[in-house]
Protein backbone atom coordinates (compact mmCIF):
# COMPACT_ATOMS: atom_id res chain seq x y z
CA UNK A 1 0.00 0.00 0.00
CA UNK A 2 2.77 2.52 0.99
CA UNK A 3 4.45 1.61 -2.22
CA UNK A 4 1.73 2.14 -4.22
CA UNK A 5 0.40 5.26 -2.86
CA UNK A 6 4.60 6.05 -3.28
CA UNK A 7 4.52 4.87 -6.99
CA UNK A 8 1.04 7.41 -8.02
CA UNK A 9 3.09 10.08 -6.24
CA UNK A 10 6.14 9.66 -7.83
CA UNK A 11 3.89 8.95 -11.23
CA UNK A 12 2.35 12.41 -10.73
CA UNK A 13 5.42 14.58 -9.83
CA UNK A 14 6.84 13.27 -13.24
CA UNK A 15 3.77 13.60 -15.17
CA UNK A 16 3.78 17.24 -13.56
CA UNK A 17 7.68 18.06 -14.52
CA UNK A 18 6.51 16.77 -17.48
CA UNK A 19 3.53 18.95 -18.24
CA UNK A 20 5.56 21.85 -16.80
CA UNK A 21 8.35 20.96 -19.41
CA UNK A 22 6.16 21.28 -22.23
CA UNK A 23 4.37 24.06 -21.14
CA UNK A 24 7.76 26.32 -20.74
CA UNK A 25 8.95 25.34 -24.18
CA UNK A 26 5.70 27.33 -25.82
CA UNK A 27 6.56 30.64 -26.82
CA UNK A 28 4.02 33.38 -26.89
CA UNK A 29 3.23 36.61 -28.53
CA UNK A 30 2.28 38.16 -25.66
CA UNK A 31 5.19 36.95 -22.94
CA UNK A 32 7.00 40.42 -22.33
CA UNK A 33 3.07 42.00 -22.10
CA UNK A 34 3.62 42.30 -18.50
CA UNK A 35 7.27 41.97 -17.58
CA UNK A 36 8.50 44.79 -20.88
CA UNK A 37 4.97 46.19 -23.04
CA UNK A 38 7.91 48.99 -24.11
CA UNK A 39 9.80 45.92 -26.17
CA UNK A 40 7.88 45.55 -29.15
CA UNK A 41 7.40 49.89 -29.53
CA UNK A 42 11.41 50.17 -28.81
CA UNK A 43 12.75 47.32 -31.18
CA UNK A 44 10.31 48.64 -33.92
CA UNK A 45 11.30 52.31 -33.81
CA UNK A 46 14.68 51.29 -33.89
CA UNK A 47 14.39 48.77 -37.14
CA UNK A 48 12.55 51.47 -38.25
CA UNK A 49 14.98 54.60 -37.91
CA UNK A 50 18.11 52.49 -39.22
CA UNK A 51 16.24 50.86 -42.16
CA UNK A 52 15.06 54.53 -43.18
CA UNK A 53 18.85 55.48 -42.88
CA UNK A 54 20.20 52.15 -45.03
CA UNK A 55 17.51 50.23 -46.95
CA UNK A 56 20.06 47.67 -47.17
CA UNK A 57 19.68 47.19 -42.96
CA UNK A 58 16.39 45.71 -43.55
CA UNK A 59 17.94 42.67 -45.69
CA UNK A 60 20.37 42.12 -43.43
CA UNK A 61 18.61 41.63 -40.02
CA UNK A 62 16.59 39.54 -42.15
CA UNK A 63 19.31 37.06 -42.61
CA UNK A 64 20.83 37.58 -39.00
CA UNK A 65 17.90 36.02 -37.78
CA UNK A 66 18.05 32.77 -40.78
CA UNK A 67 21.32 32.72 -39.70
CA UNK A 68 20.58 32.09 -35.90
CA UNK A 69 17.69 29.76 -36.56
CA UNK A 70 19.69 26.98 -38.35
CA UNK A 71 22.56 26.65 -35.83
CA UNK A 72 20.86 25.20 -33.07
CA UNK A 73 17.98 26.86 -33.09
CA UNK A 74 17.14 30.53 -32.59
CA UNK A 75 19.56 31.22 -29.75
CA UNK A 76 20.96 34.10 -30.62
CA UNK A 77 24.44 32.25 -30.86
CA UNK A 78 25.10 34.25 -33.96
CA UNK A 79 26.11 36.84 -31.65
CA UNK A 80 28.53 35.96 -30.07
CA UNK A 81 32.01 37.19 -30.07
CA UNK A 82 34.83 34.22 -29.98
CA UNK A 83 36.20 33.82 -26.42
CA UNK A 84 38.84 32.05 -25.18
CA UNK A 85 36.72 28.86 -24.54
CA UNK A 86 34.96 28.95 -27.83
CA UNK A 87 35.40 29.55 -31.08
CA UNK A 88 31.89 31.61 -32.65
CA UNK A 89 30.01 30.94 -35.63
CA UNK A 90 30.68 34.99 -36.74
CA UNK A 91 34.05 33.36 -39.16
CA UNK A 92 32.31 30.38 -40.59
CA UNK A 93 32.09 30.12 -44.56
CA UNK A 94 28.37 31.41 -45.01
CA UNK A 95 29.33 34.80 -42.08
CA UNK A 96 32.51 35.86 -42.64
CA UNK A 97 33.04 39.18 -44.28
CA UNK A 98 28.88 38.93 -44.43
CA UNK A 99 26.61 39.04 -42.02
CA UNK A 100 25.74 42.75 -41.21
CA UNK A 101 23.64 44.55 -39.07
CA UNK A 102 25.92 43.31 -35.23
CA UNK A 103 26.09 47.19 -33.77
CA UNK A 104 22.04 48.06 -34.80
CA UNK A 105 21.21 44.89 -32.90
CA UNK A 106 23.73 45.66 -30.25
CA UNK A 107 21.96 49.18 -30.23
CA UNK A 108 18.21 47.80 -30.30
CA UNK A 109 19.47 46.06 -27.27
CA UNK A 110 20.83 48.64 -25.51
CA UNK A 111 17.69 50.59 -26.14
CA UNK A 112 15.58 47.48 -24.62
CA UNK A 113 17.90 47.10 -21.63
CA UNK A 114 17.41 50.95 -20.58
CA UNK A 115 13.24 50.59 -20.57
CA UNK A 116 13.77 46.82 -19.14
CA UNK A 117 16.86 45.74 -17.53
CA UNK A 118 17.50 41.89 -18.08
CA UNK A 119 14.09 40.98 -19.46
CA UNK A 120 14.36 40.65 -22.98
CA UNK A 121 16.59 38.40 -24.90
CA UNK A 122 18.92 38.92 -27.67
CA UNK A 123 17.13 36.19 -30.21
CA UNK A 124 13.59 37.38 -29.29
CA UNK A 125 15.72 40.93 -30.12
CA UNK A 126 16.50 39.41 -33.47
CA UNK A 127 13.55 37.30 -34.12
CA UNK A 128 11.35 40.75 -33.50
CA UNK A 129 14.02 42.72 -35.68
CA UNK A 130 13.53 40.59 -38.53
CA UNK A 131 9.60 40.92 -38.82
CA UNK A 132 9.90 44.74 -38.71
CA UNK A 133 12.46 45.26 -41.29
CA UNK A 134 9.85 42.48 -43.68
CA UNK A 135 7.40 45.10 -42.90
CA UNK A 136 9.72 48.54 -43.32
CA UNK A 137 9.89 46.95 -46.63
CA UNK A 138 6.35 46.23 -47.81
CA UNK A 139 6.26 42.74 -47.03
CA UNK A 140 4.01 40.50 -45.19
CA UNK A 141 3.57 40.97 -40.40
CA UNK A 142 3.07 38.30 -38.55
CA UNK A 143 3.04 37.64 -34.77
CA UNK A 144 6.34 36.88 -33.74
CA UNK A 145 6.43 34.31 -30.97
CA UNK A 146 8.46 35.42 -27.98
CA UNK A 147 10.21 33.76 -24.79
CA UNK A 148 13.23 32.49 -26.63
CA UNK A 149 16.50 32.42 -24.31
CA UNK A 150 19.76 33.53 -25.34
CA UNK A 151 22.64 30.68 -25.37
CA UNK A 152 25.67 30.48 -23.61
CA UNK A 153 28.22 28.93 -25.87
CA UNK A 154 28.16 29.29 -30.11
CA UNK A 155 29.40 26.45 -32.77
CA UNK A 156 31.45 26.91 -35.74
CA UNK A 157 31.14 23.69 -36.89
CA UNK A 158 27.25 23.82 -37.04
CA UNK A 159 27.30 27.10 -38.86
CA UNK A 160 29.46 25.59 -41.58
CA UNK A 161 27.39 22.96 -41.76
CA UNK A 162 24.06 23.73 -41.71
CA UNK A 163 23.79 27.23 -43.45
CA UNK A 164 23.03 26.50 -47.11
CA UNK A 165 25.89 27.60 -49.39
CA UNK A 166 25.40 29.30 -52.50
CA UNK A 167 26.43 26.57 -54.89
CA UNK A 168 24.22 24.45 -53.51
CA UNK A 169 22.26 21.90 -56.18
CA UNK A 170 18.43 21.81 -55.32
CA UNK A 171 18.96 18.30 -54.42
CA UNK A 172 21.50 15.66 -53.57
CA UNK A 173 22.92 15.15 -49.93
CA UNK A 174 24.40 18.88 -49.88
CA UNK A 175 21.53 20.29 -51.71
CA UNK A 176 19.08 22.97 -50.86
CA UNK A 177 15.80 20.64 -49.95
CA UNK A 178 17.68 18.36 -47.81
CA UNK A 179 19.24 21.32 -45.61
CA UNK A 180 15.95 22.83 -45.19
CA UNK A 181 14.09 19.14 -44.64
CA UNK A 182 16.90 18.55 -41.66
CA UNK A 183 15.11 21.46 -40.02
CA UNK A 184 12.07 20.40 -40.82
CA UNK A 185 10.45 22.53 -43.77
CA UNK A 186 9.00 21.47 -46.77
CA UNK A 187 10.25 22.21 -50.25
CA UNK A 188 7.42 24.86 -50.45
CA UNK A 189 8.14 26.04 -47.45
CA UNK A 190 11.66 26.31 -48.60
CA UNK A 191 11.16 28.20 -51.87
CA UNK A 192 8.89 30.85 -49.86
CA UNK A 193 12.08 31.23 -47.40
CA UNK A 194 14.46 31.32 -50.32
CA UNK A 195 11.97 34.02 -51.37
CA UNK A 196 13.47 36.44 -48.78
CA UNK A 197 16.31 37.65 -51.62
CA UNK A 198 13.38 39.43 -53.12
CA UNK A 199 15.55 42.05 -50.98
CA UNK A 200 19.39 42.63 -50.19
CA UNK A 201 22.32 42.02 -52.01
CA UNK A 202 25.31 39.84 -52.64
CA UNK A 203 29.00 39.71 -53.05
CA UNK A 204 30.87 39.54 -56.29
CA UNK A 205 32.48 36.48 -54.87
CA UNK A 206 29.51 33.91 -54.20
CA UNK A 207 27.96 34.13 -57.65
CA UNK A 208 31.10 34.20 -59.93
CA UNK A 209 31.38 31.35 -61.10
CA UNK A 210 27.54 31.22 -62.43
CA UNK A 211 27.84 34.31 -64.54
CA UNK A 212 31.19 33.06 -66.15
CA UNK A 213 30.45 29.26 -66.17
CA UNK A 214 26.61 28.60 -66.41
CA UNK A 215 24.46 28.82 -69.82
CA UNK A 216 20.98 29.00 -67.76
CA UNK A 217 21.42 33.09 -67.49
CA UNK A 218 19.68 35.27 -69.26
CA UNK A 219 21.65 37.16 -72.13
CA UNK A 220 21.73 40.66 -71.13
CA UNK A 221 21.44 40.36 -67.60
CA UNK A 222 24.65 38.15 -67.76
CA UNK A 223 26.79 40.78 -68.88
CA UNK A 224 25.22 43.32 -66.80
CA UNK A 225 26.62 41.45 -63.82
CA UNK A 226 29.86 40.44 -65.61
CA UNK A 227 30.80 44.34 -65.91
CA UNK A 228 30.58 44.89 -61.77
CA UNK A 229 31.74 41.87 -61.12
CA UNK A 230 35.19 40.60 -62.99
CA UNK A 231 36.50 37.38 -63.55
CA UNK A 232 39.62 38.40 -61.02
CA UNK A 233 39.29 40.69 -57.86
CA UNK A 234 36.30 42.98 -56.98
CA UNK A 235 35.41 39.67 -54.86
CA UNK A 236 33.04 42.30 -52.37
CA UNK A 237 31.16 43.88 -55.03
CA UNK A 238 27.70 44.09 -54.67
CA UNK A 239 24.76 43.25 -56.96
CA UNK A 240 21.36 43.30 -55.69
CA UNK A 241 19.42 39.78 -55.43
CA UNK A 242 16.34 41.09 -57.25
CA UNK A 243 16.86 43.04 -60.45
CA UNK A 244 14.44 45.31 -60.43
CA UNK A 245 12.87 46.22 -57.27
CA UNK A 246 15.69 45.08 -54.38
CA UNK A 247 14.54 47.44 -51.70
CA UNK A 248 10.86 46.12 -51.93
CA UNK A 249 9.70 43.24 -50.03
CA UNK A 250 7.53 41.82 -53.38
CA UNK A 251 7.56 38.98 -55.22
CA UNK A 252 10.42 40.30 -57.78
CA UNK A 253 12.71 37.61 -57.39
CA UNK A 254 10.19 34.77 -58.58
CA UNK A 255 9.84 36.57 -61.57
CA UNK A 256 13.48 37.44 -62.17
CA UNK A 257 13.99 33.08 -61.55
CA UNK A 258 11.61 32.68 -64.35
CA UNK A 259 13.50 34.60 -66.32
CA UNK A 260 16.43 32.89 -65.51
CA UNK A 261 17.55 36.07 -63.86
CA UNK A 262 18.75 34.13 -60.46
CA UNK A 263 22.08 35.54 -59.12
CA UNK A 264 23.77 33.26 -57.51
CA UNK A 265 23.80 29.74 -57.86
CA UNK A 266 21.31 28.09 -55.28
CA UNK A 267 18.93 30.79 -56.27
CA UNK A 268 18.47 29.05 -60.12
CA UNK A 269 18.21 26.08 -58.77
CA UNK A 270 14.85 27.01 -57.77
CA UNK A 271 13.69 27.22 -61.34
CA UNK A 272 16.07 25.12 -63.57
CA UNK A 273 13.39 21.85 -64.97
CA UNK A 274 12.97 20.82 -61.19
CA UNK A 275 10.69 20.13 -58.41
CA UNK A 276 10.69 23.26 -56.99
CA UNK A 277 9.68 25.15 -60.51
CA UNK A 278 5.83 25.18 -59.77
CA UNK A 279 6.02 26.79 -57.22
CA UNK A 280 8.48 29.25 -58.28
CA UNK A 281 5.95 30.34 -61.61
CA UNK A 282 3.00 30.21 -59.18
CA UNK A 283 4.61 32.67 -56.55
CA UNK A 284 5.93 34.84 -59.64
CA UNK A 285 1.98 35.01 -60.46
CA UNK A 286 0.43 35.56 -57.50
CA UNK A 287 2.39 38.00 -55.07
CA UNK A 288 -0.04 37.75 -51.76
CA UNK A 289 0.32 33.90 -51.85
CA UNK A 290 3.85 34.75 -51.26
CA UNK A 291 3.36 37.09 -48.51
CA UNK A 292 1.37 34.89 -46.91
CA UNK A 293 3.68 31.61 -47.14
CA UNK A 294 6.65 33.62 -46.29
CA UNK A 295 5.18 34.98 -42.96
CA UNK A 296 3.91 31.47 -41.90
CA UNK A 297 7.33 30.41 -42.94
CA UNK A 298 9.09 32.70 -40.60
CA UNK A 299 6.92 31.88 -38.15
CA UNK A 300 7.41 28.25 -38.12
CA UNK A 301 11.60 29.34 -38.26
CA UNK A 302 11.63 31.35 -35.40
CA UNK A 303 10.87 28.28 -33.29
CA UNK A 304 13.16 26.31 -34.13
CA UNK A 305 14.71 25.09 -31.16
CA UNK A 306 13.99 28.09 -28.71
CA UNK A 307 16.03 27.59 -24.91
CA UNK A 308 13.27 28.27 -22.80
CA UNK A 309 12.61 27.79 -19.01
CA UNK A 310 15.70 27.83 -16.82
CA UNK A 311 18.01 26.72 -20.49
CA UNK A 312 20.33 29.70 -21.59
CA UNK A 313 19.97 33.02 -20.28
CA UNK A 314 19.15 37.10 -21.07
CA UNK A 315 21.99 38.35 -22.42
CA UNK A 316 22.74 41.90 -21.04
CA UNK A 317 25.31 42.45 -24.01
CA UNK A 318 24.46 40.13 -27.19
CA UNK A 319 28.25 39.97 -28.18
CA UNK A 320 28.85 37.92 -25.19
CA UNK A 321 27.43 36.02 -22.23
CA UNK A 322 26.55 37.17 -18.73
C1 LIG B 1 17.91 28.78 -49.85
C2 LIG B 1 19.11 28.79 -49.32
C3 LIG B 1 19.90 30.05 -49.15
C4 LIG B 1 21.16 30.29 -49.57
C5 LIG B 1 22.08 29.30 -50.31
C6 LIG B 1 21.49 31.64 -49.23
C7 LIG B 1 22.71 32.26 -49.47
C8 LIG B 1 22.92 33.62 -49.42
C9 LIG B 1 24.11 34.28 -49.83
C10 LIG B 1 25.39 33.58 -50.33
C11 LIG B 1 23.92 35.61 -49.72
C12 LIG B 1 24.90 36.72 -50.08
C13 LIG B 1 25.98 36.78 -49.03
C14 LIG B 1 27.14 37.68 -49.40
O1 LIG B 1 27.18 38.23 -50.49
O2 LIG B 1 28.00 37.85 -48.56
C15 LIG B 1 22.59 35.79 -49.21
C16 LIG B 1 22.01 37.02 -48.93
C17 LIG B 1 20.81 37.15 -48.27
N1 LIG B 1 20.04 36.13 -47.75
FE1 LIG B 1 20.21 34.19 -48.23
N2 LIG B 1 20.42 32.22 -48.60
C18 LIG B 1 19.43 31.27 -48.52
C19 LIG B 1 18.21 31.44 -47.88
C20 LIG B 1 17.84 32.57 -47.20
C21 LIG B 1 16.75 32.67 -46.26
C22 LIG B 1 15.86 31.50 -45.83
C23 LIG B 1 16.71 33.96 -45.82
C24 LIG B 1 15.79 34.59 -44.81
C25 LIG B 1 14.61 34.13 -44.47
C26 LIG B 1 17.76 34.67 -46.51
C27 LIG B 1 17.99 36.01 -46.42
C28 LIG B 1 18.97 36.67 -47.13
C29 LIG B 1 19.00 38.12 -47.28
C30 LIG B 1 17.93 39.07 -46.81
C31 LIG B 1 20.17 38.41 -47.99
C32 LIG B 1 20.73 39.81 -48.33
C33 LIG B 1 21.51 40.30 -47.14
C34 LIG B 1 22.10 41.70 -47.25
O3 LIG B 1 21.87 42.41 -48.23
O4 LIG B 1 22.79 42.08 -46.28
N3 LIG B 1 18.44 33.79 -47.30
N4 LIG B 1 22.01 34.57 -49.01
C1 LIG C 1 34.60 28.08 -64.09
O1 LIG C 1 34.70 26.67 -63.90
C2 LIG C 1 36.05 26.20 -63.93
C3 LIG C 1 35.98 24.67 -63.91
O2 LIG C 1 35.23 24.25 -62.80
C4 LIG C 1 36.82 26.79 -62.77
O3 LIG C 1 38.15 26.35 -62.77
C5 LIG C 1 36.79 28.32 -62.91
O4 LIG C 1 37.42 28.89 -61.77
C6 LIG C 1 35.37 28.81 -63.00
N1 LIG C 1 35.37 30.24 -63.30
C7 LIG C 1 34.99 31.17 -62.44
C8 LIG C 1 35.09 32.59 -62.88
O5 LIG C 1 34.59 30.91 -61.33
C1 LIG D 1 14.66 23.22 -69.50
O1 LIG D 1 13.88 22.56 -70.47
C2 LIG D 1 13.66 23.35 -71.63
C3 LIG D 1 12.68 22.62 -72.52
O2 LIG D 1 13.08 21.29 -72.67
C4 LIG D 1 14.99 23.63 -72.33
O3 LIG D 1 14.79 24.44 -73.44
C5 LIG D 1 15.89 24.36 -71.35
O4 LIG D 1 17.17 24.53 -71.89
C6 LIG D 1 16.03 23.57 -70.04
N1 LIG D 1 16.73 24.37 -69.09
C7 LIG D 1 17.73 23.90 -68.38
C8 LIG D 1 18.38 24.86 -67.47
O5 LIG D 1 18.11 22.75 -68.45
C1 LIG E 1 32.63 42.00 -30.29
O1 LIG E 1 33.28 42.18 -31.53
C2 LIG E 1 32.94 43.39 -32.19
C3 LIG E 1 33.54 43.37 -33.57
O2 LIG E 1 34.86 42.92 -33.53
C4 LIG E 1 33.38 44.58 -31.35
O3 LIG E 1 33.03 45.78 -31.99
C5 LIG E 1 32.67 44.49 -30.02
O4 LIG E 1 33.10 45.53 -29.18
C6 LIG E 1 32.97 43.15 -29.35
N1 LIG E 1 32.15 43.12 -28.14
C7 LIG E 1 32.55 42.53 -27.02
C8 LIG E 1 31.67 42.66 -25.85
O5 LIG E 1 33.59 41.90 -26.95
Amino acid sequence: MVSFINMTTTLRILLSLFLLGTAQAQLSANYYAKTCPKALFTIRAAVRKAVAAEHRMGPSLLRLHFHDCFVNGCDASVLLNDTSTFTGEQTAGGNAGSLRGFTVIDNIKSQVESVCPGVVSCADVLAVAARDSVVSLGGPTWRVQLGRRDSTKASLSTANSDIPSPSSDLSGTNGLLSSFSNKGFTAKEMVALAGAHTIGQARCVVFRNRVYNESNIEASFVTSVKSKCPNNGGDDNLTPLDTTTPVVFDNGYFKDLVNNKGLMHSDQQLFNNGSTDSQVTSYSNNPSSFHKDFAAAMVKMGNLSPLTGTNGQIRTNCWKTN
